[in-house]
């Protein structure tokens, strides 16, 4: 695929899942907090089960909730399902417009295995079918009466898989590659399940059939994933943007206190009106999963940085590592090329191609300029996003910076 095409569906595909998910997600929110805040009119009869009122854009909407009487089916049922397809379908568009058209580039990482692309593309996409008939066979299992099990054997089968596609997958694509899983796991029990059953469960009402409370004990355990899945998913559809997480030798154990964290955050905003402590047991959540994220950088930066020889107070190098990290280099600069910026590992003395067409190599006087004037050079495949540095570094301190580069 010509890069203008890839371009055009980036564009095209990308506009419209961020809206499709946005209403999705949206409508599933408001659909959990309006199952909370129903309350119960002690005079209506067993069919209402809750009601509400609510203001919005200068207008109070009143809400009930009610068991459906056969007798009286309103003409029109509201059914939620196209925010959720539309969701997966342009999401699975970008994932062939974007990856699958560029496998070697963008999902694999030469350093870890020298596996093909169309072996790479074939994995991930088998592992988009597969994820959805594991879970759905995990959830026909006797576990599944176990809430608990069932989410515990989930996380590890999936642990299990995320280390086996971490020893061929680039980093940044093995969070997108999950992420894709789950969000087809989510649209496929909406496809598969909830709306099937929805659509039983009426049936039984016309027919007069006594109503089956399997049917709506699998759709609520659907439901139950979906929902507490929302926000990891969110957080690994946008870890694109976050190369100083992917990029982390620890990125796997990053990206499972996040999960861990953001789950909890929800559960707890499940629970506002019956748990008083909610709000700080979320704030804890967010306290704690961010000091572990720290924590863990933290511990590698140094456990890659303490392998050499001890070095002198003022040597340059390591003034330059001091100022690389305390001037934010690192949140686009990673040890491998990402689609943010091009790694400075190993770049010292080699030919640099531009996105003007010309060449030039990087020597002190070529990485002088891209740190203070970025924009005079910009490399191929980049955008010109860098900022530029000359108001902020003395002389002394780019050749501290270029020691530093030079020494990657
Ligand atoms: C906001 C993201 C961002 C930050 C922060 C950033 N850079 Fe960059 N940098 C880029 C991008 C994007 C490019 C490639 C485009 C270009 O050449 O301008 C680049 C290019 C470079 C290059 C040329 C690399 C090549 O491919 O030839 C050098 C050297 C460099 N940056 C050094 C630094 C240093 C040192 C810092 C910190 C003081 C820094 N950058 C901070 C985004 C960033």
């Amino acid at each position: 695929m010509s890069s203008e095409l890839i371009e055009f569906f980036n564009v095209i595909f990308r506009y419209i899942h961020v809206i499709a998910a946005i209403m999705w997600i949206g409508n599933s929110l408001l659909f959990t907090w309006m199952e909370i805040n129903f309350v119960k009119d002690p005079k209506k009869g067993d069919d209402s089960l809750g009601e509400m009122n609510m203001l919005h854009a200068g207008g109070v909407y009143f809400l009930e909730k009610r068991v459906i009487d056969p007798n009286n089916i309103p003409p029109k049922l509201h059914v939620f399902k196209w925010q959720s397809y539309t969701t997966w379908i342009s999401g699975f568009i970008l994932l062939i417009a974007i990856f699958y058209s560029r496998p070697g580039t963008l999902m694999l990482d030469p350093s870890k295995s020298d596996m093909l692309g169309w072996q790479a593309t074939a994995i991930s996409l088998a592992s988009l079918v597969l994820a959805w008939f594991t879970y759905d066979l995990l959830l026909k299992t006797p576990l599944r009466k176990n809430t608990v099990a069932v989410m515990a054997t989930a996380a590890l089968i999936l642990l299990g898989y995320v280390l086996w596609i971490d020893q061929f997958f680039s980093n940044r694509f093995v969070y997108l590659q999950v992420g894709a899983m789950l969000g087809t796991i989510m649209s496929a029990n909406v496809r598969f399940v909830i709306i099937p059953n929805q659509k039983k469960i009426m049936d039984n009402l016309k027919a007069g059939r006594p109503h089956d409370l399997e049917i709506g004990r699998q759709a609520k355990l659907r439901s139950l994933t979906n929902h507490y899945v929302t926000f990891p998913v969110i957080f690994l559809m946008l870890s694109a943007h976050f190369p100083s997480l992917y990029g982390d030798p620890y990125y796997i154990a990053i990206a499972g206190v996040v999960v861990v964290a953001l789950i909890i955050i929800k559960w707890m905003m499940n629970l506002y009106n019956t748990f008083s402590e909610w709000l700080y047991v979320a704030f804890a959540a967010l306290i704690l999963g961010c000091s572990a994220v720290f924590g863990l950088k933290y511990v590698s930066a140094n456990a890659s940085g303490g392998g050499g020889p001890a070095l002198a107070m003022d040597d340059p190098i390591r003034l330059g590592k001091e100022l690389y990290q305390s001037s934010g280099c690192m949140a686009c600069h990673q040890p491998m090329d990402s689609s943010i910026a091009p790694t400075l590992h190993g770049i010292y003395g080699t030919e640099r191609q531009l996105a003007s067409g010309e060449t030039a190599v990087a020597d002190d006087a070529y990485l002088e300029e891209s740190i203070l004037y970025s924009k005079a050079k910009v490399t191929k495949g980049y955008a010109a996003a860098m900022p530029g540095y000359e108001t902020v570094f003395d002389e002394e301190e780019v050749a501290h910076l270029i020691a530093y580069i030079r020494s990657l």
